[in-house]
């Protein structure tokens, strides 16, 4: 036990600083397939349409032809094995940003009700003014942007000193602006305004693009979380590598930890601290704190990476400050994610089910009184068990939290935004000339 703990941070720092064979053999490939894209395109004009890897028609349907297609393109086939490992295969959702609206419909048809919520209720009250999207009442943790002619322009940002929130605020522009560039119709002229605080709006009133919401900040529109491009930190990472390395790495039921994790700060929350003394002792429960020396490093050997929390059985999944982002990679594994009840919403709220055929979840209280039963209960029905994890991984591995999903989600969130919004101005007058209003998001980053 205790060397597994202190290999964790060691095996994290490895799989994210080290140069993985994978990455090596990537750089290869993506070299060679450069150099082949622009020989095509100097000496072949004639022959672009069928040679180039993606010709702008080529849309891969399942892994095997986009393997395939790399490989007329690069001549040779990647060889992985040389640590003996099996490589996952990469699915189309993995990196498909660019559905078209009906394929996101089809694809993704229960994504969306928090936005539609939403629209529902401006349709039942008022529209968005210009006034709503004023953030001069945040004084930190707030951007208004605005996306104007397939671009998008950042009219105002205001951040605090602490780092954190300059980073979300990037994660999120960047996700929006690649949700613009990969759209294969054009998107609509909005203005809006987004907070990156846990706790977007303290007074429960305004219109605002959020990370979460309270069941009473009604004017609240839920936005994708900025760990969906990536959160910085060496625990956890871009969210595609997560997904890669958590996918590489998935263990069946059977040969995983039969515990239940959790590794987070405590002073966040209430319920972190209940969850400690309940599982003190348990010898089903693997629950410890960590402390943060600073924003990047943590103090002590028992952290956990977010790709090793896999190699659990069981997750507990706890709010923190308001909710706690770690939800969305705990569901990336195929193991039994537990939970308190929530006040916390986030986008894929919905999507739990705590009973029944197509339970995905094991609920608890808050209070963690009825956690050790139903760990036990399952931990001696592992059928159960595995089926929990298999809907799991159907409904948010595999379907809803895919990098697809969220390009789908954002540009729902647009095109519904402009439905119940005013039109907003792209030009302004400024000494005497025309101007484009706000700073350009390739400038601004
Ligand atoms: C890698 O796999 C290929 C085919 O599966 C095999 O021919 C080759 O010897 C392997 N290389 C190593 C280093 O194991
Ligand atoms: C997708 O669904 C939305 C409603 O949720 C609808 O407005 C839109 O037209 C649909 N797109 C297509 C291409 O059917
Ligand atoms: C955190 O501390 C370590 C050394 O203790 C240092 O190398 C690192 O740069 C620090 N990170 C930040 C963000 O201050």
């Amino acid at each position: 036990m205790s060397e597994r703990k202190a290999m964790a941070p060691l095996l994290c720092s490895q799989t994210l600083l080290s140069s993985h064979p994978l990455r090596v053999s990537c750089g290869i490939a993506c070299v060679t397939l450069a150099f082949v894209l622009t020989f095509v395109l100097t000496l072949h004009p004639s022959e672009q349409g069928q040679s180039l890897l993606f010709d702008g028609h080529f849309r891969p349907k399942t892994p095997q032809e986009y393997e395939g297609r790399l490989q007329i393109h690069t001549g040779v086939p990647e060889e992985h094995n040389e640590t003996n490992f099996a490589e996952p295969a990469l699915k189309p959702w993995d990196y498909e940003y660019g559905l078209s609206s009906a394929e996101c419909n089809a694809s993704f048809k229960e994504l969306y009700r928090e936005i539609d919520r939403a629209v529902a209720l401006k349709k039942k009250r008022t529209y968005v003014t210009p006034m709503d999207i004023d953030i001069s009442w945040k004084e930190t943790g707030a951007v208004r942007a605005l996306i104007y002619s397939q671009k998008l322009y950042i009219i105002e940002a205001k951040f605090s000193g602490a780092g954190y929130q300059r980073t979300r605020a990037l994660s999120i522009l960047h996700q929006i602006h690649r949700a613009i560039t990969t759209s294969p119709s054009p998107l609509p002229n909005i203005e809006f305004s987004f907070a990156v605080s846990d706790i977007a709006d303290p007074t429960h009133s305004h219109t605002i693009w959020a990370l979460s919401r309270l069941l009473m900040d009604e004017n609240t529109w839920l936005m994708p979380d900025f760990g969906y491009w990536s959160w910085p930190l060496e625990l956890v990472g871009t969210y595609e590598q997560i997904r890669a390395e958590m996918l590489a790495s998935e263990a069946d039921w059977e040969d995983k930890i039969p515990k239940a994790l959790w590794r987070g700060a405590v002073k966040t929350n209430p319920v972190r601290g209940t969850l400690m003394e309940v599982t003190r002792g348990k010898s089903w429960a693997d629950v410890d704190a960590v402390t943060w020396k600073n924003r990047t490093e943590v103090a002590g050997s028992n952290a956990v990476s977010m790709v090793d929390h896999c190699r659990y059985q069981f997750l507990v999944h706890t709010e923190g400050r308001s909710y706690s982002g770690r939800g969305k990679y705990l569901l990336n594994c195929a193991s039994v994610v537990v939970a308190h009840k929530s006040e916390w919403i986030e986008p894929h709220q919905h999507l739990l089910i705590s009973s029944g055929e197509h339970q995905n979840f094991v609920q608890v209280e808050r209070d963690f009184s009825d956690l050790e039963t139903k760990v036990e209960e399952l931990l001696d029905d592992p059928e159960r068990a595995v089926a929990i994890t298999r809907n799991s991984v159907a409904t948010f591995r595999d379907r809803y939290l895919t990098p697809a999903a969220q390009a789908c989600y954002w540009r729902h969130l647009i095109r519904s935004w402009a439905e119940v919004s005013f039109k907003p101005k792209g030009w302004e007058v400024s000494d005497g000339g025309k101007r484009r209003r706000g700073t350009p998001f390739e400038t601004f980053v």
